[in-house]
């Protein structure tokens, strides 16, 4: 827990304080991946390239939301198609540092009034937990 409170420089100042009480309300967040491919600049930021797309997306949505299959025209593999844009619901998917107002973290978490992803199951809550960090601290790529 205390190495993510390292993060903080990470963050844009006006996304500070939120951030970091939402953090203290996170559970245990101290296994960072920190092998190789890691951002070498700070192993504690989660990158879109890095940690989200190999360990989330890849294993648990590629399935029905990469290339042809794309549900809802939603290819989950292209980062462009998480950031600056709308669901088909009107929702944008995500908004960096605002986990809250994401369509993704709706869908993870089962909240919103809509079908909870993945489809027919559900992410662990670390893993919800990591994709929620990731947008905290601005959702970047690489
Ligand atoms: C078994 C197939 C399946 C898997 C796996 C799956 N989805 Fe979906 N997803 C769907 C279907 C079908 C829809 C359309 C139904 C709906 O809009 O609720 C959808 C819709 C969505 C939408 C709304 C797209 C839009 O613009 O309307 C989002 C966001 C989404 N999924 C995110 C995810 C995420 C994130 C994952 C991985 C954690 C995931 N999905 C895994 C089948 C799947």
């Amino acid at each position: 827990m205390t190495r993510w409170f390292a993060t903080g420089r990470m963050i844009a100042a006006g996304t500070l304080l939120p951030a970091l009480l939402l953090f203290a309300g996170c559970g245990d967040m101290g296994d960072a991946p920190t092998g190789p491919g890691t951002n070498a600049d700070d192993q504690n930021t989660l990158t879109w390239v890095d940690h989200i797309r190999p360990n989330i997306v890849q294993p648990n949505c590629s399935a029905c939301h990469g290339g042809a299959l794309a549900r809802n025209g939603l290819d989950l593999g292209e980062f462009d198609e998480w950031i600056d844009a709308e669901s088909s619901y009107g929702n944008p998917y995500v908004v960096p540092g605002e986990p809250d107002s994401s369509e993704i973290v709706w869908r993870l978490e089962g909240t919103g009034g809509l079908l909870q992803m993945p489809q027919g199951g559900e992410l662990p809550p670390d893993q919800i937990d990591r994709v929620r960090a990731w947008i905290e601290q601005g959702a970047v790529k690489e």
